[in-house]
């Protein structure tokens, strides 16, 4: 029998209030939540004095690179970047090499996770024009993905006659990367030529995010089917999905589309690219708003880590994609200590609405029964974010410079703590998580 007790936190309880008080887990589960538990003759205690207990994040969309484009970050860099993030658990995307298409390339990602990850993981089965019976049977797995635009090799489904086959059979999730790859190809051209990052924005553009959303939602209305859309990045598709959205459908959006925006190219070129990309700043506004109301379920990083040297290479040969596990729990924490949001609402976009979405049972709340996937994060202080601190490989963030608070400073995975005050366990072993 394990135990831990934390003792003198800020917890947040599951109806959003916090208590002064104690957590004690037991064999990797809560056991008990209370203003103060007696310690018997623990030696696992922590003294959460001054921190914020919350639930571990859960992050919906990574892209971890393994196997196969190790050199960008691999799942062991990955999951110290998680630990030290406060994210408990991921769900990982297929466009590593090989795509993750078959049953056998999601086995081989699990068997890996197993020996490697800190934190625990789930991976997502790519679509591809022909691997229908793949889609229907694989196991486990969170859910279906989609490329509609920015193709990985096979992994690009864009037309509706190839579309319609998907949405038609089965009943798991569909998380649609929704840009439109032929306009996408069209204005490449029109633009071409053109080694100012910044036209990445306008080749990619708000009406490429706009048709594939409409598409992939007429398609999931057709078929009633479990859709999410993945990093919303424009106010005209949230201001769409406000006044259409059925309840089986859910929309998540990242920390950069909330807090970044086309003014980042001057100041960081291409590390600024990603897809689907950046915007005007009034997007940022009609975005949160969105969150704010309930038209975007829950927030993911799609941590994209990409190597300096490829991003120098300069437009439009740089890579798109950003890191971010180890910084959206302070950005955004950041923002409710600047009145943006609730503390509590961070929360449950990071975790709570997350394991609700995707049937993860026993996370995503401070409950006895629940799995002790936790992080106590300090809200008094304000570090900024170091390239020299990062885990992530890549070693770089957008962020680079932003004097952030909720810094994570205990990490527990499954009972077992993952970070400390600035140290890694890199013994800790996350599991696979289960989708009901
Ligand atoms: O910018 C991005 N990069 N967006 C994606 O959806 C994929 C990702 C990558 O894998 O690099």
């Amino acid at each position: 029998m394990t135990q831990l007790l934390i003792r003198h936190a800020q917890i947040l309880l599951p109806n959003g209030q916090f208590l002064l008080g104690d957590v004690l887990t037991q064999d990797g589960k809560i056991l008990e939540v209370a203003s103060e538990i007696a310690a018997t003759d623990l030696s696992n205690i922590i003294d959460a004095t001054g921190l914020t207990l919350l639930p571990g994040v859960i992050d919906p969309q990574v892209h971890f690179r393994e196997p196969g484009l190790e050199h960008k970050e691999d799942l062991f860099t990955a999951t110290c970047a998680c630990a030290k993030g406060g994210v408990t658990s991921f769900l990982e995307m297929p466009n590593t090499r090989p795509l993750t298409t078959t049953q056998a390339a999601l086995d081989d990602k699990l068997h890996r996770a197993s020996q490697k990850c800190l934190v625990n993981y789930g991976f997502f089965i790519g679509a591809t024009p022909d691997n229908l019976p793949d889609l229907l049977t694989a196991n486990p797995t969170c859910g279906i993905k989609i490329f509609m635009g920015s193709a990985h090799g096979a992994l690009l489904v864009s037309r509706e006659a190839e579309l319609e086959p998907i949405f038609a059979k089965g009943s798991r999730l569909i998380a649609v990367h929704a840009e439109d790859q032929a306009r996408i190809l069209q204005r490449r051209q029109e633009f071409s030529g053109i080694t100012n990052p910044a036209i990445h924005s306008q080749i990619q553009d708000e009406d490429a995010a706009l048709n594939a959303t409409k598409l992939a939602l007429k398609l999931s209305n057709k078929y009633q089917r479990r859709l999410h859309i993945l990093h919303l990045s424009t106010g005209v598709e949230a201001e769409f999905l406000r006044d259409n959205k059925p309840n089986w459908v859910t929309a998540e959006v990242t920390p950069q589309h909330l807090l970044l925006n086309t003014e980042a190219y001057d100041k960081i070129g291409t590390l600024a690219q990603m897809n689907p990309p950046l915007r005007s700043p009034e997007n940022n506004t009609i975005l949160w708003q969105a969150l704010l109301d309930g038209v975007i379920d829950f927030i993911a990083t799609d941590h994209a880590p990409h190597t300096l040297e490829e991003k120098a290479k300069g437009y439009p040969n740089s890579p798109s994609g950003m890191p971010g596990v180890e910084t959206s729990l302070p950005l955004m924490l950041t923002q409710a200590k600047l009145g943006r949001c609730s503390v509590s609402q961070v929360a449950n976009w990071m975790s709570t609405a997350v394991a609700k979405a995707y049937k993860i049972p026993n996370k995503g709340l401070i409950k006895p029964g629940y799995d002790a996937d936790l992080v106590l994060v300090d809200l008094e202080n304000y570090s900024p974010v170091k390239r020299e601190d990062l885990q992530t490989k890549c070693g770089w963030s957008p962020f680079e410079g932003w004097e952030l608070t909720g810094w994570p400073i205990v990490t527990i995975v499954g009972g077992e703590v993952v970070y400390e005050g600035g140290k890694l366990n890199t013994e800790v072993r996350g599991k696979p998580l289960r989708f009901e």
